[in-house]
């Protein structure tokens, strides 16, 4: 990135405030090809460049989470932002090996207690899922890698965290600058996921 994509961006920042001062009429159409730009461009990155991640994007990051919805509010999620060495690894043995490479793991907790029940599901799941999706597209924006990891032996993360019993660990992700290019993975087409009205 960089160059004229920057400056283009540049130039929609500038759009925006204008836009935000009342000076011009809303283009939706700017804005919506930004946000399409990142969800387009995200992938899961399973290498990283060993960089360290500079604080402000890492707060960027974490605003994003912290702006996302939540049942009644409850906002029920924590998260533990690792860069020591002793930690990854042992978040690391949790499930996925190759995430201690990456310069900054991120854990997402929760407190069920904080968040709903309906029919059987906790919806603390569909919070942090939420959180962490804007967490995930925050950092595609600043030029960053993720990559959601549900597969992780929980009671290892708890111990590795130091997490109290009540507490869940739902996801990690680790954090850094891509050290690969994966091509885009394949999706359902719209007709193979989108029924009108009613299922059947
Ligand atoms: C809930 C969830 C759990 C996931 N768990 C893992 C994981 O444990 N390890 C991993 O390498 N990738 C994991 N992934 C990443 C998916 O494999 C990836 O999103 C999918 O293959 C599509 O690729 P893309 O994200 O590059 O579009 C997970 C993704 C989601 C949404």
């Amino acid at each position: 990135m960089g160059g004229a994509r920057e400056r283009k961006r540049i130039d929609r920042r500038e759009e925006w405030s204008i836009i935000a001062r009342g000076v011009v009429t809303i283009k939706e159409e700017v804005i919506g090809v930004e946000f399409m730009d990142v969800v387009r461009q995200r992938r899961s990155i399973r290498k990283y460049r060993p960089d360290p991640v500079p604080q402000a994007k890492l707060d960027a990051v974490l605003e994003a989470a912290r702006l996302a919805p939540s049942w009644a509010n409850g906002q029920c999620w924590t998260f533990v932002v690792v860069t020591d060495a002793k930690v990854k690894n042992a978040l690391a043995r949790a499930g996925n090996e190759w995430i201690e490479h990456a310069p900054v793991i991120i854990a997402a907790c929760a407190d069920p207690a904080n968040s709903g029940e309906k029919e059987g599901q906790g919806y603390y799941l569909l919070d942090i899922g939420i959180a962490m999706e804007h967490l995930i597209l925050a950092a595609a924006e600043q030029g960053l890698g993720t990559c959601w990891i549900g597969w992780f032996d929980e009671g290892k993360a708890k111990k590795a965290l130091g997490v109290p019993k009540d507490i869940r660990v739902v996801a990690l992700t680790p954090v850094g600058y891509a050290d690969e290019a994966p091509e885009p993975r394949p999706r359902k087409s719209l007709g193979e996921m989108v029924r009108r009205d009613r299922w059947a």
